[in-house]
């Protein structure tokens, strides 16, 4: 979830707790339960039962677990810029460690899939937008076929954080990447040629949000998938996600709720798109 700081109102603002708890409660009731009944595509029944169902505490989940905890209790004072959805430009502000670590980083329940979903799909390179403390570029970097863990963040404080700790657990093949995603992306892209699995989770806005996407799907492949964060978040980023969805490009989409999957896979050859409760 994005900090605090995009509370604020604007065009982007997130929904109040009322509206985000009615929704939560429509998908509930809506969503598919997951058990693979009416799911008629292989691929997705083998994405439900490896990647969203498995409840198993594997190994590789302690260190960035151990590193979440040792940053939840950290009250080093970083002097951030702030980004992304209902930041005002360039405004500049003191947080400590463990208040990023409350506010901004992912429940162990969506970052341990991030990386069941790496090892199903054997990434080999990553991107996140958006690494903030480091935590899911942790967990992304615990794909056993993952060649390359590509991470961008625009705070300089808080790349500094996130780049001593993945130094100190010599985990070298995370590299960070300091900037705007507005101004670092296009020529980061320049430089791959292939992004097996894109993991979206800053900037929290439509125009932004599309704009990621176009950039990246075409280095996508087949077997490749886009995940965005907080899909159901702001009106914003519910515009953003239904014309990703909507987008020809795509063959399939799976609507977690607080994260939303999108495939390419061309033997797809209906689009669809499943809501799914996780
Ligand atoms: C929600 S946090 C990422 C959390 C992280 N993926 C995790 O769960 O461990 C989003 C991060 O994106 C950064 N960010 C937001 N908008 C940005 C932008 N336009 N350019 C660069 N970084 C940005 C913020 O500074 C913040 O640290």
């Amino acid at each position: 979830m994005p900090g605090p700081i995009a509370l604020k109102l604007g065009k982007d603002k997130m929904y109040s707790p009322f509206t985000m708890a009615w929704k939560y409660l429509r998908y509930l009731l809506t969503a598919d339960n997951g058990r693979g009944h009416g799911i008629h595509s292989p691929f997705v029944y083998q994405l439900i039962r490896e990647v969203f169902m498995d409840q198993k505490r594997l190994a590789a989940y302690e260190l960035p677990e151990e590193y979440r905890r040792s940053v939840l209790h950290n009250t080093t004072l970083l002097d951030i810029e702030d980004l992304g959805a209902g930041s005002v430009g360039g405004s500049r502000r003191k947080r400590t460690v463990a208040s990023i670590a409350r506010n901004s980083v992912k429940h162990q329940r969506y970052a341990s899939l991030l990386f069941r979903l790496g090892c199903f799909l054997k990434a080999r390179r990553i991107l996140e937008l958006g690494t903030s403390l480091g935590v899911t570029s942790m967990y992304l970097a615990a794909v056993s076929t993952a060649e390359e863990v590509v991470t961008m963040e625009g705070s300089s404080a808080i790349a500094d954080q996130a780049e001593a700790a993945f130094r100190a657990r010599g985990l070298n093949k995370i590299k960070v990447v300091r900037g705007n995603f507005d101004d670092r992306l296009p020529e980061l892209l320049q430089t791959m040629t292939q992004i097996d699995l894109v993991y979206v989770d800053g900037n929290h806005r439509k125009n932004p949000t599309l704009d990621y996407f176009n950039q990246t799907i075409p280095l996508v492949p087949n077997e490749g998938c886009i995940v965005f964060d907080d899909i159901h978040w702001s009106r914003e980023m519910e515009e953003a996600w239904a014309e990703i969805c909507a987008d020809h490009r795509v063959t399939l989409s799976i609507d977690l709720f607080a994260i939303g999957l999108v495939f390419v896979r061309k033997e797809q050859l209906e689009k669809q798109h499943f809501t799914i409760r996780y």
